[in-house]
């Protein structure tokens, strides 16, 4: 198989990359080197933070979460302090690994291993309730092999999720490129669906274009209901993917888009963007014939 390395391009995807990383860290800055991509958890304000608000603390201990690429961020520390102790982390980088066992150690509850997300081949089936990532899928989408890579990756995830369970991605990746990805439906996979809703919105983060996925995981019977309340397709796939700049989604206020992913999470039967993108669709259908009738009169 090719490798980044062989076009003179970067495997982020890749442990040689992040291991080289990790040691000039440790040696030019510090030992204990912290940093946190995009943002700080506090600053993921809508979505990601508004919904791990909303369980009760003492409900917190008992969530089982696993942490992608945790790299040498305070943010599982963050959220640890907020109660959710039960934590797996786990980083395809061993220098990385190796440096946030030894800040961690005596913080119960609280395990890191060195894992690729492609392969979490040791991590048990329908297990985790939240998983959670901030820039390592985007890893996997900047490296060579991303179509193969990052499917792979999701069906991991999916897999160790239980039904029920959620997947909160942080992304600097648009809704063009990501979303059929996430819903298993590009073309460019040959991997089956993953049977979870998908929905998006754009973090206030402070900084542009951070996108917020979330995936949640559906029992064979919910997800049997939802497809077969599913209306009939009414466009091809590439139309709406050159329509996705008109998705409602992207225009929806910021301060909307928290709330309605939380509802979404609550509920659901609750739309998400893909009935909305359809219902507008069937809207315009219904004033093209409006308008081709009036004509004929
Ligand atoms: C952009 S950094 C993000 C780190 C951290 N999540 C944060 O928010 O600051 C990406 C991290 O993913 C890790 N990584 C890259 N590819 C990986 C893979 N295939 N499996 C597991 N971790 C990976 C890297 O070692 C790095 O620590």
């Amino acid at each position: 198989m090719a490798n980044a390395a062989d076009f003179g391009g970067i495997s982020y995807g890749e442990p040689t990359h992040w291991d080289t990383y990790y040691t000039e860290c440790r040696q030019k800055i510090s030992k204990n080197h912290k940093f946190d991509w995009y943002c700080k958890l506090d600053k993921a304000m809508n979505g990601m933070w508004a919904f791990l608000e909303t369980i009760p603390e003492e409900k917190r201990f008992n969530q089982r979460i696993l942490i992608l690429g945790c790299g040498s961020a305070e943010f599982s520390e963050d959220l640890y302090k907020l109660g959710y102790k039960n934590q797996t982390n786990i980083d395809i980088s061993s220098i990385c690994i190796n440096q946030m066992q030894e800040r961690y150690r005596g913080y119960e509850g609280m395990e890191h291993i060195v894992m690729d997300i492609r392969r979490m081949n040791s991590l048990s089936t329908n297990y985790y309730d939240l998983i959670l990532d901030k820039g390592t899928l985007d890893c996997l989408f900047s490296s060579f092999n991303f179509y193969n890579d990052v499917p792979l990756a999701l069906s991991e995830i999916f897999r160790v999720m239980r039904p029920g369970g959620m997947f909160m991605c942080m992304s600097h990746g648009g809704k063009e490129g990501r979303h059929g990805y996430f819903t298993g439906t590009s073309s460019a996979t040959n991997y089956p669906p993953l049977k979870w809703t998908v929905d998006a919105t754009i973090l206030s983060t402070g900084l542009p274009d951070i996108m917020l996925y979330v995936c949640k995981k559906c029992s064979d019977r919910e997800w049997t209901s939802i497809e077969k309340a599913k209306p009939p397709p009414q466009v091809s796939a590439s139309e709406a993917t050159s329509n996705m700049k008109d998705m409602p989604g992207m225009t929806r206020k910021k301060e909307d888009a928290g709330r309605i992913i939380l509802r979404r999470i609550r509920d659901p039967s609750f739309p998400t963007l893909k009935d909305e993108i359809d219902e507008l669709m069937r809207e315009r259908e219904k004033e093209v014939n409006r308008q081709r009738e009036r004509n004929l009169l």
